[in-house]
């Protein structure tokens, strides 16, 4: 079972004054997120539906220029994740252009995010591979620490349509310990409910 350490997600800003960040959140004008395939145009679709179980559904953007050099989504609930409660957000499809690694645009961007949306009350969770070290470090830098092992069960024999079971929760972070062993969900909430206005 991993355990990971968790520190305050403390302010970020971005490298200098030719970044800049937006938000998308779903349209009809732009109802596919700026950088994700056709597919995600389901995100619209759930928004617009009410499948999504709150109204937050939106994805940080950052430019480098003209150029979109860094993505972060948040998303509501729903059948992929019948963990979290109805108020609950969670980080997904956190990218950064290859070019742009390494300077803290993620960072920046989850900072951001859990700027926005933590209330003190919702959960905020992160699904990340136990064999991605770079997304595991993120969510580390940024005050998650693990929750639960997760497993995805396809529905149907069909893979898009499958959701996340815990299938154990893991012990409180330890001080100082790091282990990768296992995917991880992560939730913030009291986490952050604890380091008030700088979170919040
Ligand atoms: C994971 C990813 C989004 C990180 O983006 P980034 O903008 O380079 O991240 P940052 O520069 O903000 O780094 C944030 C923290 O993670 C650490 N980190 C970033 N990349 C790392 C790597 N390859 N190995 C170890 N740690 C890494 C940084 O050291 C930093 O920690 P620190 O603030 O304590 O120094 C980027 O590597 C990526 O797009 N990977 C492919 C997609 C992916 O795996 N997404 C995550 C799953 S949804």
């Amino acid at each position: 079972m991993g355990l990971v350490h968790s520190k305050p997600a403390s302010h970020a800003t971005l490298p200098d004054s030719g970044y800049q960040y937006q938000w998308w959140h779903p349209c009809l004008q732009q109802p596919i997120p700026p950088t994700l395939p056709l597919i995600n145009i389901a995100w619209s679709i759930f928004h617009f539906l009410h499948i999504f179980s709150n109204r937050h559904c939106s994805v940080l953007l950052i430019r480098h220029g003209s150029r979109i050099v860094h993505r972060s989504c948040v998303l509501p609930r729903f059948f992929r994740w019948p963990f979290m409660a109805a108020d609950d957000l969670q980080i997904t499809a956190v990218w950064t252009h290859p070019e742009f690694r390494h300077l803290g645009l993620a960072r920046f961007a989850l900072t951001t995010i859990l700027q926005r949306f933590s209330d003190g009350k919702r959960t905020l969770w992160y699904l990340t591979q136990s064999d991605n070290p770079a997304s595991l470090a993120l969510s580390h830098a940024a005050g998650f620490s693990p929750f639960a092992a997760m497993e995805r069960k396809n529905r149907f024999g069909i893979h898009a349509l499958g959701n996340f079971r815990i299938v154990n929760h893991c012990p409180r972070p330890a001080q100082g310990r790091f282990s990768s062993e296992t995917a991880s969900v992560i939730p913030a909430a009291n986490f952050l409910h604890q380091q008030g206005p700088t979170t919040s």
